[in-house]
């Protein structure tokens, strides 16, 4: 599915389906990461046009998920929890190389691929009958949302960036995550 290289462990839907709670909080903040994410990028290259338009649509976006998935965590009389982190997002943050430009493309393709995979996550999430119908919804109605992210950092990625040279460290980074992936533990995390 999209750029990605490896499939979610088969493994994962069992146990996050498990404990919806930890899942509900772990996703809240992964929303939550991904609005601030976008004002970081507006900090970081507000003459970059495009990408300060593209990114306030995205906030905005990523804020109404995050509202959305607190909704769920409080209908069922729970609280957000702290953010436990992941180590998903933090190896491939690893990967981001620290001058520019080459810090811009790495961003914004360490980015499309997490969200690559949480609509792939989405995907998986939505088609469980371990998972209760009206979060299915709330998934289903996610997918095409990260889907439409994904596009949107490989986009600007190509904007400012030589098309070839961006499908071939798309393609590196993306390996890189697919091993990642592999590697994970499954825990009841988006990214887990
Ligand atoms: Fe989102
Ligand atoms: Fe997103």
């Amino acid at each position: 599915m999209l750029c990605l290289q490896a499939d979610t462990n088969p493994g994962w839907i069992e146990v996050a389906s498990r404990d919806i709670a930890t899942l509900l909080c772990d996703h809240a903040h992964c929303e939550r990461k991904a609005a601030m994410n976008g004002m970081y990028l507006i900090m970081h290259y507000p003459e970059r046009d495009a990408l300060v338009r593209e990114m306030i649509t995205l906030v905005e976006e990523e804020t109404a998920h995050f509202k959305m998935v607190v909704g769920e965590i409080y209908a069922r009389g729970m609280s957000l929890r702290r953010d436990r982190g992941n180590i998903y997002a933090k190896r491939l943050a690893e990967q981001v190389r620290k001058q520019d430009p080459e810090r811009l493309l790495d961003s914004l393709l360490v980015d499309c691929l997490i969200e690559a995979r949480s609509c792939e996550r989405f995907t998986i999430l939505a088609g469980s009958e371990a998972i209760p119908e009206e979060l299915r919804g709330m998934y289903h109605s996610l997918m095409s949302s990260e889907e439409g992210h994904y596009l949107t950092f490989v986009d600007l990625a190509k904007i400012y960036f030589p098309h070839d040279i961006v499908d071939a460290r798309l393609a590196e980074l993306s390996s890189l995550e697919a091993d990642i992936v592999r590697s994970l533990m499954n825990k009841p995390q988006m990214h887990g």
